[in-house]
């Protein structure tokens, strides 16, 4: 087993934020059966660990000293039908996007809107990936994982996953290493257009097909948001804040034009990206990060950026916005000590 644990691996092209970074202990698996054997690995070294994925949603400290494990779980299959929907499995190392591009050009209906994400289908779970009003984990079945203290693999059912807003309870439990998920889609439609774009976008369509829908979410998405391939970045880089509606009414009454969405009748999500925008930040750029020049929320690495670069930048923007909205953001990404 010792000998599939690589030293001091440079990760810099493994992270979209191509953040400088150094793993003194490494692992890839593409093989389940290799995880009890990490496991023992990590309980005889007492060492810190992390599943990587496509690395588009971490800050990679520069030095990491714990054990990267990388996961490269590959396949998908569907395991079972009715006459309405398909149970479809995809394995945590498949890349996300090529997934979708899969479940459209067969037909089944559900993760459109979720197109062109960066990333691999095992985070998906994880931070309950959402983009023009659908989340994953209104297509999720259940979540296959293996625990690494208790050395077993296990079923992790949709409602014992606690998803919510960009969260969960992966993001609490490290020790579940999510090794394949099962979707539920659909043979038939049903669209999700509340998002203006999209529904502009399809105006006129008739029998929308999945694939004309991701055709459109590809289109928006592409002229808002930066290609991590092209410009190093993570995506939204903090939440949409959730506030009481006393409080967003407040703010709305000073700031008319701020975008808010109902949570429930209690609470709603206002716009990070415009909060900042409206502090004339959208394309910010100090030194060798900045903001995006169409997307106020995107952090951009421009040049060799460390983890401390980003965090100091983005630190800045959170004081500002505090100070003049007195509203809290938190960082999206997930941050990696040193370990
Ligand atoms: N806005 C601005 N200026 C900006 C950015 C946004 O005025 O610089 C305004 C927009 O005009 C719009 C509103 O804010 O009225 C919302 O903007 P947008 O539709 O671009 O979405 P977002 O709230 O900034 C969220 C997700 C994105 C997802 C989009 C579309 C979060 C943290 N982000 O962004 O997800 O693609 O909605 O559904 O929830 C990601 O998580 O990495 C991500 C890209």
């Amino acid at each position: 087993m010792y000998n599939i644990i690589q030293k001091n691996q440079s990760l810099c092209h493994l992270n979209t934020l191509r953040l400088k970074s150094l793993a003194v202990n490494y692992v890839e698996f593409s093989d389940i059966n290799l995880l009890p054997s990490i496991s023992k690995y990590i309980k005889e070294h007492k060492c810190q660990f992390f599943v990587l994925g496509g690395g588009s949603n971490i800050l990679l400290p520069e030095v990491y000293n714990g054990l990267v494990i990388h996961c490269k779980l590959e396949g998908v299959a569907c395991i079972s039908q009715n006459n309405t929907s398909m149970l479809v499995r995809a394995m945590a190392g498949e890349q996300w996007d090529k997934f979708v591009e899969y479940t459209t050009l067969h037909g089944f209906f559900g993760l459109e809107n979720l197109s062109l994400i960066p990333g691999t289908v095992g985070a998906a779970p994880i931070q309950n990936i959402g983009a023009y009003g659908v989340e994953v984990c209104d297509f999720i079945e259940y979540v296959e994982v293996y625990d690494v203290l208790e050395k077993q693999f296990k079923i992790i059912k949709k409602k014992d996953c606690h998803f919510q807003y960009r969260n969960s309870i992966f993001k609490k439990m490290p020790n579940l290493i999510v090794v394949a998920v099962v979707f539920q889609l659909l043979k038939e439609p049903i669209l999700n257009l509340e998002y203006v774009d999209v529904a502009k976008c399809m105006t006129g369509v008739t029998n929308v097909t999945p694939v004309e829908l991701r055709n459109c979410v590809i289109k928006i998405r592409q002229a808002k948001l930066p290609d991590p391939a092209i410009i190093a970045n993570v995506g939204s880089f903090f939440h949409n804040p959730i506030l009481t509606n006393g409080i967003v009414n407040k703010l709305k009454s000073n700031y008319n034009n701020l975008p808010v969405f109902r949570v429930d009748d209690n609470y709603s999500k206002i716009s990070a990206g415009w909060l900042i925008d409206n502090l004339g930040l959208k394309g910010y750029r100090e030194n060798k990060v900045g903001t995006y020049e169409k997307q106020a929320l995107v952090l951009v690495n421009y040049s060799d950026a460390t983890q401390t670069d980003i965090l100091d930048f983005a630190n800045m923007i959170k004081n500002k916005v505090k100070q003049k909205y007195d509203v809290e953001l938190n960082i999206e990404p997930i941050i990696i000590e040193k370990g």
